[in-house]
């Protein structure tokens, strides 16, 4: 079965085909950043006008590169939600429509599910049960994932998101858009110790997050210090130990809760070199082994859309001819 998949829920167009007996023909990625960096954050109205600018071309090229004839195809998925409404109508409305034109089903993927799935494009790919970590610029989730489709929600953030709380805390450094990527290649060059900041949430059992308050300490942090070029780094740092602190230490308690010996670690933040280099050597402590996609599958793509969907379609799901986004969409609530 061969799947194309579109990716538009935020300020990524991403769009690749799978096939299940060649795997990953290829994909195609256009990034907003530089359109998104002048205002210091995402506009949805413009990230959805740049997506219909950029969603047909890039279609036409990943076809022309892979010499996928559109007639090849059987199947045609895109994000449906979670994301934001404008964003998600786009890679919808194209899907839907193409899928309808070509007479092939549709399937619309959830777009967290898609990240949770991405290290199964991976050589190194886990087997199921397995813990996953989900950490994007909208969600910080920790799942006991049964088995494909089978997913139960371990904890979750109260407030901001891990990859909204680098972004937010890079802002205030005066660093640029996107932050999270800048902060982390800022804290390589800050010295450790010389702030503390919290681990929120550590001290009491249970498995649920809480960076907003994370964030306001560094922030507070900032404004009582000299504000040199050295305390900057030096935040930094402390921010990244305190949030990659804090994940691998409600990790390593939901693996000993479920009694996995696997844990997935996927979404944005994932790519962060600290977090992946902290989570090995706890788990490698507890007899328990890593997965994660390479870097450019952390972050928002088309190849785990495009497998997402191709495994829901094996499935037997299929989307009727209408086309619908739901931009709050609680990963507990998919289909099994
Ligand atoms: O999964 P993703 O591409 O989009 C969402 O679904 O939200 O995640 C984007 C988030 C952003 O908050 C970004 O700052 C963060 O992931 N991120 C990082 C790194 N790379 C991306 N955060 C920390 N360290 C990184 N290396
Ligand atoms: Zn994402």
């Amino acid at each position: 079965m061969r799947v194309l998949g579109f990716e538009t829920s935020c300020d990524e167009t991403g769009l690749a085909i799978y096939d299940s007996e060649q795997g990953l023909l290829g994909q195609a990625l256009y990034s907003q950043t530089e359109l998104h960096a002048e205002f210091g954050g995402v506009v949805p109205e413009l990230a959805s006008r740049d997506h219909i600018r950029k969603i047909l071309p890039l279609l036409k090229q990943l076809l022309a590169e892979t010499d996928t004839p559109l007639a090849s195809l059987d199947g045609i998925a895109y994000t449906c939600g979670p994301g934001l409404v404008g964003a998600l109508l786009v890679g919808t409305a194209v899907g839907r429509s193409l899928a309808w034109g070509l007479g092939i089903p549709a399937v619309g993927v959830h777009h967290m599910e898609a990240h949770l799935l991405a290290p199964m494009l991976e050589e190194e790919a886990p087997d199921y049960p397995f813990v996953a970590l989900l950490v994007s610029g909208g969600h910080t989730l920790l799942v006991d994932v049964k088995a494909f489709g089978q997913y139960e929600i371990l904890g979750e953030s109260l407030d901001d998101a891990a990859g909204e709380a680098f972004d937010k805390t890079a802002k205030m450094l005066g660093l640029p858009y996107p932050g999270g990527p800048a902060l982390a290649a800022l804290a390589e060059q800050g010295e450790a110790g010389r702030f503390t900041l919290p681990r929120p949430m550590t001290d009491r059992p249970g498995l649920n997050f809480s960076f907003s308050g994370l964030k306001t300490a560094a922030i507070t942090a900032w404004q009582a210090c000299d504000q040199s070029e050295q305390a900057r780094r030096d935040i930094a740092r402390a921010f990244q130990e305190a949030v990659v602190d804090t994940l691998c230490i409600k990790s390593e308690r939901s693996l000993l809760q479920t009694g996995r010996k696997r844990l997935v670690i996927a979404g944005g933040v994932s790519a962060n070199l600290h977090l992946r280099a902290q989570l090995a050597t706890r788990c490698q402590a507890i007899d328990a082994q890593v997965y994660y996609p390479r870097p450019a599958f952390c972050t928002d793509n088309g190849a785990m859309v495009a497998y997402t969907g191709y495994l829901r379609l094996k499935a037997g799901q299929t989307e009727p001819p209408i086309i619908r986004a739901t931009p709050r969409w609680p990963l507990s609530d998919l289909s099994a």
